[in-house]
């Protein structure tokens, strides 16, 4: 189980859900799932509206997590990663600050999530 807080101006107060980590639901599928309006279009890592800032709450090393080519297409074309940070997600495995909810898959750790409410604004 992982704890996941959803954090944004659209909500009265912090959200803390229970995700079960490794179920490949992504963390979009677990917005909807538990009513958080998180901004969404495509739901396949294209357009860019459900961006997301991950920050992890646990003691533990950060989780890696592979990014697609999609995603990290997306992000670059958004601005919301550099060429730089991608290259240190691929190589060295630092995960990136931003996401896409509809890629990222809940891991056994941890996360607050933060979201603008605005379809690709952090
Ligand atoms: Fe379009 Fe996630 S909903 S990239």
């Amino acid at each position: 189980m992982a704890n996941v807080t959803f954090s944004s101006p659209l909500l009265p107060k912090d959200v803390t859900v229970y995700a079960v980590a490794g179920d490949t639901h992504t963390l979009l599928k677990v917005a909807q799932k538990n009513k958080i309006p998180l901004p969404f279009e495509c739901e396949d890592g294209n357009c860019g509206s459900c961006v997301i800032e991950v920050v992890s709450l646990s003691d533990k090393p950060f989780m890696a997590q592979d990014l697609s080519e999609k995603e990290r297409a997306t992000l670059l074309a958004a601005g919301k990663l550099s060429k730089a940070e991608i290259e240190e997600a691929v190589v060295n495995d630092k995960p990136p600050r931003y996401r896409l909810a509809c890629q990222y898959i809940v891991r056994d750790e941890d996360v607050l999530v933060k979201f603008s409410g605005e379809p690709g604004v952090v």
